[in-house]
């Protein structure tokens, strides 16, 4: 009863932003991502009948607390669904080429729920392992697939419509995705919090409902037909008009730091220059920059620059679950 899964993480072009549904994690937008070679979670578990609980270590090291407790109630789930009593041993390592706050609930949820799936015993499909990603973490359903990935929002109340897809596999289109490391970055609002606290008290949360849908129909014909500048700037767009809900929220909160609008307006200058390059912000001051790979060694030379900017790593799209 042990399996080992690899997964990536991913970052959204359309984010995922509120939920309709707090425990099922039913999102209230559709929303986009593409899958990132760079960084990835590797998980081991190992069900066995002599546990009298479960056990997480990261990275070698033995956790306890919150952040066991978070792996128990997902380990739950999966027992729940086999029907099967029994406790696990969690070992998973975190590959991210630096320490910079990097560590991503998208690749580690994925990871964990196709490991644990696989090791009970359930044999799921990708849309079944998808839905149960999603129940550990919103955007791990996405990490489920590689390339560019839709998670469609669903209709129903029990979550069963509620799943990614592929959209295009990663040899679909070679772009890059430099993640720019900060050296300094302040603890942040969760993503659960910021959500919730957005969906409950700032107003402009209503314009963000309206706007979304008609940003995923149009990046997908944009990734379809590979129009990178429409692709790029929807994506910023609808990044710029998630942050722009956190402002409106009571109280009012911010992702962003000093280093983080350094990047965005290094951007926006880079394009001045004819160099078309886009930025996306997630839950958190790191940016992410999207390019084309004949402009790379001038895109890095330019962030790299960059007063409070300690590191670049740079990923293509990437894959989906494999098992090791
Ligand atoms: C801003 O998936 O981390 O990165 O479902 O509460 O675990 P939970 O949230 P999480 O939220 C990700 C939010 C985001 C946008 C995105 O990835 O789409």
């Amino acid at each position: 009863m042990k399996a080992t899964a690899r997964a990536h993480t991913n970052i959204a072009l359309i984010k995922y932003w509120g939920k309709r549904n707090e425990s099922l994690i039913l999102p209230a937008n559709s929303n986009l991502s593409v899958t990132l070679d760079g960084f990835s979670t590797e998980t081991t578990v190992h069900f066995q009948e002599d546990l009298k609980k479960d056990t997480f270590f990261l990275n070698e090291q033995n956790v306890e607390g919150n952040d066991l407790g978070k792996v128990a109630v997902f380990l739950d789930k999966v027992r729940a669904l086999s029907g099967k009593e029994i406790y696990a041993q969690v070992q998973s390592v975190n590959h991210v080429p630096t320490a910079a706050g990097f560590a991503s609930s998208a690749s580690g949820l994925a990871a964990l729920a196709a490991a644990s799936a696989k090791a009970i015993g359930l044999s799921l499909n990708d849309k079944e392992l998808s839905k149960l990603a999603r129940q550990g973490s919103g955007s791990a359903c996405r990490s489920i697939y590689g390339g560019f990935v839709e998670w469609q929002m669903g209709e129903r109340e029990d979550g069963a419509d509620s799943f990614a897809v592929q959209v295009a596999d990663k040899s679909h289109w070679d772009i890059r995705i430099a993640a720019v490391v900060l050296s300094k970055t302040m603890k942040k609002v969760s993503s659960r919090e910021g959500m919730r606290r957005t969906v409950e008290t700032s107003p402009f949360y209503a314009g963000w409902l309206e706007q979304t849908p008609k940003d995923l129909q149009e990046i997908k014909q944009a990734i379809a037909d590979k129009d990178f500048e429409k692709m790029g700037s929807i994506a910023e767009a609808n990044c710029l008009r998630m942050h722009a809900t956190t402002l409106g929220a009571n109280p009012p909160f911010t992702y962003w730091q000093d280093t983080t609008m350094r990047v965005m307006q290094t951007v926006q200058h880079l394009r001045e220059q004819g160099i078309p390059a886009f930025f996306t912000i997630d839950a958190g001051p790191n940016v992410k920059v999207l390019y084309l790979p004949e402009d790379e060694d001038k895109v890095k030379k330019r962030l790299q620059s960059i007063e409070g900017v300690e590191d670049i790593i740079v990923s293509k799209p990437g894959s989906g679950i494999s098992y090791l």
